[in-house]
């Protein structure tokens, strides 16, 4: 049986490489056969969010936009991370067959500290959590960006400790599974770097009207010449378009960069197509999802559902886990 589960932090509205990276994958896996478990990361949100208005309007708004997106609380366990107590006690049994090494490699982990993120404990030791997520519901599948990898390689190896450590098979091997392309799985923001909510780079999918036309205005660009003749992989711009143009459209706009001259578009004609079809690929989406967060009793009643089934799972992989280490 193929368990498919995924998690996203609320810690900001969800940005251009979440939904390429992430949530499309997520959306699109209920189509395939198998069991299928989504949630949203408030505990591992802590790890950045300290404002707790903030983390609760975060997690209705990534509700709403994965509903509006087209996940059917039906087909997939939606559920909040922390109505799962059983995930903190998982936590702890990988904690006791982790070693320190392990997480003092997580490039996630380097990364936001070398960005000046002053790091927590938690923040140190939020492979862990994350691993607890997988396992607690014997997950197979876990469709991520690029970024996630190292995580879900880390929590194979705790699974494997854990197994090893007390001679049994309670923890199932999981495997992560990234979108079709590269330019997919690590999404750049309008700096260039990897888009992320942690480096204010960030893009907001359902950004419209003045506000989308200043956010994509900020995405970075250089002062040569539209007439000018250039390689298109080294514009910017044009990897946003890759994201939401067909192949031959595309293409069009590759060549024309690259042969420079009159015809050449500049950046501006760039940003105003690259505005029109985000607003196009996006709008029925924003709709429902402004329709969705309306209504934020039925939010929380919804979530409160796919907690209650998350639970039944992960009990009984935490009841194996205690019996097998013995604090049963
Ligand atoms: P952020 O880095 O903005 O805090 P999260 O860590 O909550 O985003 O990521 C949620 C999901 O989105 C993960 O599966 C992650 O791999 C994916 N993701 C995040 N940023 C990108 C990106 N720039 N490109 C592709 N996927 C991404
Ligand atoms: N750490 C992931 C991220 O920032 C979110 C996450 C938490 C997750 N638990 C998970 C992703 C379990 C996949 C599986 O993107």
């Amino acid at each position: 049986m193929t368990t498919f589960l995924s998690g996203i932090q609320p810690s900001g509205r969800p940005h251009l490489g979440n939904y390429f990276g992430a949530i499309r994958q997520h959306v699109a896996s209920q189509e395939e056969d198998g069991e299928h478990f989504f949630f949203i990361a408030d505990y591992h949100a802590l790890t950045t969010v300290q404002d707790a208005e903030a983390l609760r309007s975060n997690v209705r708004e990534m509700a709403a936009t994965y509903f509006a997106l087209g996940l059917d609380p039906k087909r997939a366990v939606f559920f909040r991370q922390s109505d799962v107590p059983q995930v903190t006690e998982i936590t702890w049994l990988l904690s006791c067959v982790t070693g320190m090494g392990l997480l003092e490699r997580a490039h996630s982990f380097k990364d936001k500290t070398a960005k000046g993120i002053k790091p927590s404990v938690g923040l140190f030791t939020y492979p862990i959590l994350m691993a607890a997520d997988i396992l607690a519901y014997d997950s197979t599948i876990v469709p991520v960006g690029k970024d996630q990898v190292q995580h879900v390689e880390m929590a194979q190896d705790m699974a494997g400790h854990f197994n090893a450590a007390f001679d049994s098979q309670v923890f199932v091997r999981p495997e992560y599974r990234l979108p079709e392309t590269d330019a997919l799985a690590k999404v750049p923001g309008s700096d260039g770097e990897k888009m992320s909510k942690s480096y204010g780079n960030d893009l907001w999918i359902f950004e419209t009207g003045k506000r989308l036309k200043k956010a994509v205005g900020r995405i970075l660009t250089d002062s040569r010449d539209p007439s000018e003749p250039k390689d298109p992989a080294g514009v910017l711009l044009v990897d946003f378009l890759a994201l939401f143009l067909e192949d031959k459209e595309l293409n069009e706009w590759r060549e024309k960069i690259r042969e420079g001259g009159a015809n050449a578009p500049g950046y501006g004609h760039l940003k105003v197509r690259l505005i029109e079809a985000w607003e196009e690929t996006f709008a029925p989406a924003r709709a429902r999802f402004e329709e969705y967060l309306a209504d934020p009793a039925a939010l929380d009643a919804t979530l409160l559902v796919g907690a209650e089934r998350a639970r039944e799972r992960a009990s009984g992989v935490r009841d194996r886990a205690y019996l097998a280490c013995g604090l049963r």
